[in-house]
């Protein structure tokens, strides 16, 4: 087939099928231009038959870093079809620059702001984007979303993942990949699984009950591999169970694939595991980023037998399967122009909708225009993501203070002096590298000025804005320790001081927290009149931040994950090896005590109070609800009910149904989230009514003395509010019989 001729439909709906993953936009939009059509006319099936046993081996291991597009983390080899750039994400896509050039990529807020918009239509046009922009770099497979749960609040990658809930996880990344997807790019859901700490990564044995698995590390998988088929899966570095992920086959074959239905491909995590001839047998089908001393190895396997040349051909048929469905197989002819401008706009609107309001005491919103103090380095050094290779590469981020400049009367002499500072201390060069590309700074003493000049300013302003950063990354885990859960010395000083000196005159004190992950709160948010924490917001963080300051962002976001009043609160922080350290410096086993207990789950049925539960979230206006209504309708629960906004702003509500079961023959959590929707902006006095659906299945819980998900017989109650401790509304729904499925 000459170049430039288009494939047959049918040859492309057969690779369709095989994933199910959409077609329209690929087969509307591609210019399929082919270089050796033969090969590609050809079935995955055909092509391994005529293939050698070198290729076949080539074609199980990897590359890194990719050779086509030189800073993308890997690449496949070339074998009987092209081969597919693979690059990381997931707040935008990463590839590193190189001497001769940058791929320049939109910061989208991390994957934990995403999460607290509870907003799947946004996320889904995040993931979009996010795809569109690696499709436009020649890039084939994203690796991302990950979906670890926030077991740990201290874990370093916590802004990669979404919530401490395997729902809302596993919504939120369905979305993103059926976003990623429909730009014609694969999504890589990682690490799976049970990898919840940074410390010890690849050699860490995380040991946890066959029902906490199921219930809550791995049912985020479970929903994105249901809802939205992802061409690929990450195995994690870590061990389960004592086996090293990538070489066990009960997780990737008997429950990836016999249970869910899982027909992609699976890939190591980089360098991950010890044994490519096991994971091959495991069902990992692609090693990465792979050697060549790797081929040599599976080669010889084969020859004496220890890996059989079917268990080879499975893997490499799964590879050429998803090669198939890729952009380079088709010969898409990428732009390297991918839409930045518009993209910007998107991650605006993404960060808008994720600010959550912890503390609003009458101080909020400032009156544009109005005079402002701005305290702390991180109004210049402001936190668009975090480390790793979880990072970014935009063109462009927005400061804190550049974006308050434009809203309020801010104090230049005070700012200036912050600017001078973080010069001094910095360089332009580093700060430049803090925002546009991977660079740690080190935390600076905040409280660089006196208690006389902060009655100065007191003096000639109408409010104070402190703002407080923290960041984390790949490869280390934060620390239990002051300037990161706690606050800094400097940093309690400055807040003590500001207050101090703005109450005396009557004027508020607003925290805005820049942070990677929950801090203590408790011990200083009452020397405060507001506290906005806006995580790291991505590219566009200023404009987020002095518009949710300003009212022109009515904050609508809610927490994915619990903020606790002190450590030895956190339920992770009773396992043996996490207590009192965080974790101790050389673990090799953590063990997840806590059981199902994770985040709410625990501190609400140990009657634990949190700083802010999860769920929570402020704004600047009222919601009411109303009408509740249950109806139990075959294997459904039908859920609805009114949301009134009754104050004076347009807003918008994350209305959250939690279902408490009846005492049983399993311990069950008091609560757990069920269903959710985020409103439409509603202007005051405006009503939405809200159907939602729970499937009768997802209230089991995994019976392990028999093996079975169990729904116990019993009255259900049903709980509709605000957050998963201000509930609006109650209803009772009945299941008659216990059920049991298969897993
Ligand atoms: C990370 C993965 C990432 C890979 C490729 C690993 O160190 O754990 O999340 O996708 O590197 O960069």
């Amino acid at each position: 087939m000459a170049p430039g001729v288009k494939l047959p439909l049918t040859a492309l709906k057969r690779s369709f099928y095989i994933l199910n993953t959409p077609t329209a936009y690929i087969l509307l939009t591609l210019r399929l231009s082919v270089t050796s059509g033969e090969a590609k006319l050809a079935s995955p099936e055909q092509l391994l038959k005529s293939m050698t046993l070198e290729e076949k081996v080539s074609l199980v291991v990897g590359w890194g870093p990719a050779r086509r597009v030189p800073g993308a983390a890997g690449e496949t080899r070339p074998v009987k079809v092209p081969s597919m750039v693979t690059s990381d994400g997931p707040s935008g896509l990463r590839i590193e620059p190189t001497k001769e050039r940058k791929w320049y990529a939109t910061a989208f807020p991390v994957p934990t702001m995403l999460a607290s918009t509870w907003n799947l239509e946004l996320v889904e046009r995040v993931g979009r984007a996010i795809g569109e922009e690696a499709r436009e770099y020649g890039v084939d497979i994203f690796l991302a979303p990950g979906i670890n749960i926030h077991r740990h609040p201290l874990c370093g990658r916590n802004f990669e993942y979404f919530s401490e809930d395997p729902l809302l996880s596993g919504v939120v990344a369905a979305a993103y990949v059926k976003g990623v997807q429909s730009a014609g790019v694969g999504a890589t859901p990682k690490h799976f699984a049970a990898n919840e700490q940074e410390t010890n990564r690849v050699i860490i044995d995380t040991v946890v009950s066959e029902r906490a698995l199921r219930e809550i590390y791995l049912k985020p998988f479970e929903i994105v591999v249901k809802e939205a088929k992802p061409w690929a899966i990450m195995s994690a570095y870590n061990k389960l169970n004592g086996k090293y992920c990538s070489q066990n086959e009960w997780l990737l074959t008997k429950v990836l694939r016999e249970e869910w239905g899982f027909n992609g491909i699976v890939m190591t995590d980089w360098g991950a595991g010890d044994n490519p001839v096991e994971q091959i047998k495991a069902g990992n089908d692609l090693i990465m980023p792979g050697s060549d001393e790797i081929v040599t190895k599976l080669l010889e396997a084969v020859k004496k037998g220890a890996l059989s040349e079917s268990e080879l051909d499975r893997s490499a048929l799964r590879i050429l399967r998803v090669a198939q469905l890729s952009l380079s197989y088709r010969g898409y002819r990428y732009s390297n122009q991918p839409n930045l401008e518009a993209h910007a706009q998107l991650a605006y609107e993404a960060a808008a909708e994720g600010v959550v309001l912890l503390k609003n005491e009458g101080a909020l919103p400032l009156k544009e225009g109005s005079r402002v103090a701005v305290f702390g380095t991180g109004q210049i050094e402001t936190l668009k993501g975090g480390m790793g290779s979880g990072h970014t590469h935009p063109k462009r981020v927005v400061t804190i203070l550049e974006s308050l400049r434009e809203r309020l009367k801010v104090e230049e002499e005070l700012s200036s002096a912050y600017e001078k500072y973080v010069l001094e201390k910095r360089g332009r060069e580093f700060l430049e590298k803090i925002y546009y590309e991977e660079a740690y700074p080190e935390p600076l003493p905040q409280d660089i000025v006196s208690e006389e000049q902060v009655a100065k300013f007191a003096e000639r302003n109408d409010a104070a804005i402190i703002v407080i950063t923290r960041i984390s990354g790949e490869g280390w885990d934060r620390r239990l320790e002051k300037g990161d859960f706690y606050l800094s010395n400097s940093e309690r000083k400055l807040i003590e001081m500001v207050s101090r000196q703005f109450r005396a005159k009557g004027k508020p004190v607003v925290v805005v927290l820049n942070i990677c992950g929950p801090i203590e709160v408790v011990s200083w948010r009452d020397l405060v009149d507001a506290i906005l924490l806006v995580w790291l917001p991505g590219q566009e963080a200023g404009r987020v931040v002095a518009d949710a300051l300003v009212g022109r962002i009515n904050p609508s976001g809610k927490l994915p994950t619990t903020f606790p009043r002190d450590w030895p609160d956190v339920p992770a922080a009773k396992s043996p090896e996490c207590y009192p350290g965080v974790p101790p410096e050389n673990p090799r086993v953590v063990r997840y005590c806590e059981g199902v207990y994770v985040g709410y789950r625990y501190y609400d049925t140990f009657g634990v109070e949190p700083a802010y539960e999860f769920g929570f979230g402020l704004s600047y206006t009222k919601f009411e609800y109303r009408n509740l209504t249950v109806e139990k309708a075959g294997d459904k629960v039908k859920v609805s009910f009114e949301v009134v906004n009754v104050g004076s702003y347009p807003g918008k509500e994350v209305a959250q149904v939690y279902v408490k079961a009846p005492r049983g023959k399993l311990d069950k959590p008091f609560q757990e989230l069920k269903a959710f929707k985020k409103t439409r902006l509603l202007k005051p006095g405006e009503s939405e009514k809200i159907e939602l659906e729970i499937n009768i299945r997802d209230l089991a819980s995994f019976d392990e003395s028999e093996k079975v998900w169990l729904v116990e017989k019993g009255t259900y109650e049903v709980k509709v509010g605000a957050s998963s401790r201000n509930i609006r509304l109650t209803g009772t729904f009945t299941v008659e019989n216990d059920i049991k499925f298969k897993p």
